[in-house]
């Protein structure tokens, strides 16, 4: 008897939008001023503002985990999308510094918040990985495969800071943001997205130790290869030729020019970077969304917290075009239109 193939999950069904229903997002109480680290390191407040715009940034206590933020955030999307733990099938949480290698920080937020029917996968793209788990998410939704997705940027970035390099330590934060997407009827929600990857620069901005390449050993732990490691300049010049390509693309995906969008959501490394895209697209700087003044960069977390404070603010309101951009190490990149 011939085989009858099993149906694939689009084939009697066509694709469908997918909105965000929710968004959260949760910083640690410390926080750490560039005063502070004009103590720790040869800086200044003026140095740090003017190449970078950050004033401070959020400290995970010692014994809060990437895990932990990215569960107070995951329950504050929740309650806003009014959904109950158990409707999530799939969860997906972007990281650079999960709690372990494994198993996966998702498997840890699923335990916290009993999201008991979900799967749970990690995703590794730096900073830019929030915006790859959109769009992991997205095609799970459109497809029919899953209805209900929790997507989570969580980062402690200063798990892996050495604190005696002034070249990086001024811009890291620790932070987590979370959404939940799910097909919302007639609602267009997410519209275009794209994302990218450039393996040719893998070493301009990368943590050589601790993986299996370069475990951390007895002899080498005092080498501080269990670091972020950057070549400041390059990654500068990379992030906004990437970022900008990567607006331009989606842009013209969705059949959007510059002047539709209402409010421009930035990964938050450093304010020139973004200066500097904005000058490029020709959009005006007060329509792009700004909080790296308080919290530095939060790599995967970057993105996501800012995008809730937008919601939450109501600086992106329903029927707005949202345009995300990210950068991160790679390389990596990521652009994304929300109709909000
Ligand atoms: N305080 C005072 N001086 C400093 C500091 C500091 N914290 N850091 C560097 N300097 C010094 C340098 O030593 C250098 O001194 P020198 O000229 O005597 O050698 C001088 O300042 C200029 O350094 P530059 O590296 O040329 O400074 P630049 O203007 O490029 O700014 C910065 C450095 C802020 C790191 C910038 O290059 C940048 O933002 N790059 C992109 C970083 C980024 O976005 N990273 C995240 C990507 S996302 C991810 O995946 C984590």
């Amino acid at each position: 008897m011939k085989r009858q193939p099993r149906s694939s999950p689009c084939s009697d069904k066509s694709l469908r939008t997918v909105s965000i229903i929710g968004t959260g997002s949760y910083v640690p109480e410390k926080v750490l001023t560039n005063a502070d680290l004009s103590r720790m390191v040869d800086t200044s407040d003026d140095w740090i503002i003017t190449r970078t715009g950050i004033k401070e940034r959020r400290i995970a206590a010692k014994d809060e985990n990437t895990s932990d933020m990215a569960t107070r955030a995951a329950l504050k999307a929740i309650e806003q999308a009014k959904i109950s733990a158990k409707e999530i099938d799939l969860i997906l949480v972007a990281t650079a510094t999960p709690d372990m290698l494994f198993p996966a920080t998702a498997c840890f937020v699923q335990k916290k918040i009993g999201a008991t029917n979900a799967a749970c996968l990690d995703i590794s793209a730096a900073c830019a990985g929030f915006l790859f788990g959109l769009e992991i998410a997205q095609q799970f939704v459109t497809s029919h495969t899953y209805d209900t997705v929790l997507v989570i940027g969580a980062d402690k970035l200063t798990s892996i800071t050495n604190w005696t390099d002034r070249n990086t330590c001024v811009l890291f934060g620790d932070g987590a943001g979370a959404a939940i997407l799910r097909h919302r009827g007639s609602a267009h929600g997410v519209i275009s997205t794209h994302i990218g990857s450039d393996g040719a620069y893998t070493d301009i901005l990368f943590m050589p130790g601790g993986g299996s390449r370069c475990p951390i050993t007895r002899e080498n732990a005092d080498k501080h290869l269990a670091t972020i490691h950057m070549t400041g300049k390059e990654v500068y010049k990379q992030a906004v030729i990437a970022m900008l390509n990567a607006a331009k693309i989606v842009l013209d995906k969705a059949g959007l020019s510059i002047e539709d969008i209402a409010c421009v959501i930035p990964h938050q490394a450093n304010l020139r970077i973004i200066e500097a895209i904005a000058d490029r697209l020709g959009i005006s700087r007060d329509k792009v969304f700004v909080n790296l003044d308080r919290y530095g960069n939060t790599s995967a977390a970057a993105v996501a917290i800012a995008l809730d404070e937008a919601n939450r603010s109501g600086r992106i309101k329903p029927g707005d075009y949202v345009l995300l951009i990210v950068f991160g190490g790679g390389l990596t990149w990521a652009s994304t239109i929300i109709e909000w």
